[in-house]
């Protein structure tokens, strides 16, 4: 099968020398992409910046903000079988990105910075892309993990959301383990705290299935 996968921080300019990002290190979207890599199938990894090796084997496409991670998740969507979006996307970019370095007030003490929304790439998956496959996202909540996982099933058309608690130190965005609950219609599955690499071969292993039935 081809899986595109998601993965990484996005990173958005604010001026020429300054951006907003966020604290997702990328290691479950690699996890997952070098898990589908070993099982034999093709993998499309759509990754912004990240300190890690990409897999041997996968179509890499970099990219920066959440604006290139859409355009190049609308073209690479076409060719996947199964779509799964672990990146960690800025839902606010500059209304304006400044041409110039924002210099020093000497006068004023705060700064406003005005920001607008970015497009929710896996939430224009099924519609906007008319993708028919197997849809996968992420829920990254630091309270009612479940009830909000759900939301996001429904709201963005998905057979899977995977529930992470990211409140917590020891497993999500920066740690090598993770905890996570696997949401759908069936109901909720969850699973004890393992390596990111052993979540990742049961989160294929469910995609697999949700594609094949
Ligand atoms: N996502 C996306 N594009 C965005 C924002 C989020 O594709 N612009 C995807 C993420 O990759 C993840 C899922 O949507 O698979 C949920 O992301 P999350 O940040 O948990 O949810 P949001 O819908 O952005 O809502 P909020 O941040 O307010 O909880
Ligand atoms: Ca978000």
């Amino acid at each position: 099968m081809t899986i595109l996968i998601t993965a990484g921080p996005t990173v958005e300019a604010i001026d020429p020398v300054r951006y907003l990002t966020n604290r997702s290190s990328g290691k479950m979207g690699y996890a997952l992409a070098e898990a589908a890599a070993t099982m034999g199938h093709r993998v499309i990894l759509v990754s912004g910046p990240t300190q890690l090796d990409v897999p041997d084997g996968v179509d890499f496409i970099p990219v920066e903000s959440a604006d290139d991670m859409y355009e190049a998740v609308a073209n690479w969507i076409k060719k996947a079988d199964i779509a799964i979006m672990a990146a960690a996307v800025a839902d606010y970019k500059m209304a304006q990105v400044a041409e110039q370095k924002i210099k020093k007030s000497a006068d004023q003490d705060t700064l406003t910075l005005q920001l607008v929304k970015t497009r929710d790439i896996l939430g224009s998956a099924r519609q906007q892309m008319n993708f028919t496959g197997t849809l996968i996202g992420f829920a990254a909540e630091t309270e009612k993990l479940i009830t909000n996982a759900r939301n996001k099933l429904q709201r963005k058309n998905c057979d899977l959301i995977v529930a992470n608690d990211v409140s917590r130190a020891d497993i999500g965005f920066h740690a090598d383990d993770n905890e996570i609950v696997l949401v759908s219609e069936q109901g909720e599955e969850p699973l004890a705290k393992a390596s990111k690499e052993h979540l990742a071969h049961v989160i294929l292993e469910k995609a697999i299935q949700l594609a094949t039935k």
